[in-house]
């Protein structure tokens, strides 16, 4: 279904997520034939480029960045018409003037929406820019992207410069976990389904795992990692939103405010980590020189060209929720670069049997659901069933495997491509509100505080293995095991 016309503004339009996710992911609208004719997409940043340089611009991102098989010349040539492009400085009046006359020749109820892909640090300036130069019209959103702050009292002050602007209401911070599809099903999973709900809570579930291993380093963005880390880019954001709708309580319904008041609850019930528990409950970890995907690896420092550095690109954490649903039962979060291999995600191990009937049947082992964010998206129901055959009743662990690729042929969206029309249709839901964004600070923010009053550095790992030993033991201390992938 089309959504209603609108002008997205993309200031970083040029820059690194327009080329990788948010160009590909309108093309994909576009081609899907989502977008209204006259939409437009309007690339705005400091330097100077014509429409035709900019189109360009999208036309090798989008060969670069979507396979050949899912583009056509016809489809790409009708996105190249839509874009435009305007040179507009952040920082001064420069170009504002043109891009509000670009803007106010389509009609006024035309939803407009500005996306700040741009560094955290001109948020403040374009907010007010876009205020000032008379930009809001009455249908406006502003998207921003992670960081949003560094610790709380930069994220208070970054969101009390864009409330000065705009209103919550209008603004959509970006976690593009949230867009992913298995996420999403996570959702169905727990609230289209009889089964599972009753289930899903300290009597029958053990623990929760979440692990978001990416096999990848810094990928030529030192500049910005070695600043945030690991618990800053991947756990106060990613980690800490599925960590929340695991746990939430069921929301009356799945509007933006219903499911966001019930994942600050989840946050506010967080028990603190900070100088008292946080060698217990933290490991923090740095990749050394060893191997990646297929070839050798350099280690972290090499990476970033520097000779020392104290920023983790591996944490495990275990965390507890302090409320009646999950008293007594951890969840264990780990996420690094240059791990074994990319995978991501959830695994719910439920409760032992109370009493077993089976004798020398072999080991019954615990249920376990998987959730498989990527790669190979899918669900996997872990049962003991017996082993066929005559041979006496023996027991196995056998996955009831729903595997997306082969139940959906079609292709799996992008995070983006959802999040971007979310924006378009007005639907917070699947957004960061202010004070999501501050509570999942209050809970990080005293983690960074505790590591460095301790002086906790980060442990060597090599690359190409699940991190350092140390994460190891943090679970089998409980008597558990992280979930091996298959
Ligand atoms: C980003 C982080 O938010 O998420 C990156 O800044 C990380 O460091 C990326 O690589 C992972 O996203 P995905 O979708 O590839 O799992």
């Amino acid at each position: 279904i089309p959504v209603e016309s609108f002008d997205y503004v993309v200031f970083g339009g040029n820059g690194d997520l327009a080329e990788r996710k948010l160009l590909p992911a309108l093309y994909h609208r576009d081609k899907d034939n989502q977008l209204p004719g006259d939409a437009r997409i309007i690339g705005a940043s400091r330097t100077a480029l014509s429409d035709e340089e900019y189109r360009a611009f999208a036309r090798q991102a989008i060969e670069t960045f979507v396979p050949e098989e899912q583009r056509d010349a016809k489809s790409l040539a009708r996105f190249l018409e839509r874009l435009f492009y305007l040179k507009v400085d952040a920082r001064s009046d420069g170009g504002w003037a043109e891009l509000k006359a670009m803007l106010d020749a389509a009609p006024q109820d035309r939803i407009r929406a500005f996306y700040l892909a741009v560094g955290p640090g001109l948020f403040g300036d374009l907010a007010s820019r876009i205020r000032e130069h008379g930009l809001v019209g009455p249908r406006t959103r502003l998207v921003i992207e992670k960081p949003v702050g560094r610790d709380l009292a930069s994220a208070r002050e970054l969101n009390n410069n864009i409330g000065k602007h705009f209103e919550e209401q209008q603004v959509f911070r970006i976690d593009h976990y949230l867009g992913k599809e298995t996420v999403q099903n996570l959702m169905a999973l727990r609230f289209a389904n009889m089964l599972y709900e009753p289930l899903w809570n300290s009597a029958y579930v053990d623990h929760v795992q979440i692990t978001v291993a990416e096999s990848v380093g810094l990928e030529g963005r030192g500049g910005y990692y070695d600043k945030a880390g690991a618990l800053r880019d991947m756990v106060q954001n990613h980690i800490v939103q599925l960590m929340c709708l695991v746990a939430l309580e069921p929301p009356s319904a799945i509007d933006g405010d219903s499911l966001r008041d019930e994942k600050l609850k989840v946050l506010r019930a967080l028990k603190p980590i900070n100088e008292s528990n946080v060698e217990h409950v933290t490991v923090r970890g740095q990749y050394r020189a060893g191997a990646s995907n297929g070839g050798p690896a350099k280690g972290y420092l090499d990476d970033l060209g520097e000779s020392t550095s104290d920023t983790e690109t591996f944490v495990a954490i275990k965390a507890e929720i302090n409320n009646w649903r999950w008293a007594g039962v951890p969840f264990y979060l780990r996420t690094g670069k240059r791990l074994t291999q990319r995978m991501s995600e959830i695994v719910v191990t439920f409760r032992s049997i109370p009493h077993s009937i089976f004798t020398n049947a072999g080991h019954i082992q615990q249920n376990q659901l998987v959730l498989r964010l990527q790669p190979d998206e899918g669900v996997k129901q872990w049962l003991m069933i017996k082993d066929p055959g005559p041979g006496g009743m023996r027991l196995r662990h056998v996955p009831l495997d729903m595997s997306f690729a082969q139940s959906f042929p079609t292709r799996n969206p992008d995070a983006y491509e959802r999040l971007l029309m979310d924006v378009i249709r007005g639907n917070q839901t699947l957004f960061m509100r202010r004070d999501e964004v501050e509570a999942a600070w209050e809970w990080v923010g005293p983690i960074l505080t505790a590591w460095e009053e301790k002086n906790i550095r980060p442990q060597g790992y090599t690359s190409g293995t699940w991190g350092p030993s140390s994460s190891i033991a943090l679970i089998e201390r409980d008597g558990r095991t992280w979930h091996e992938p298959e």
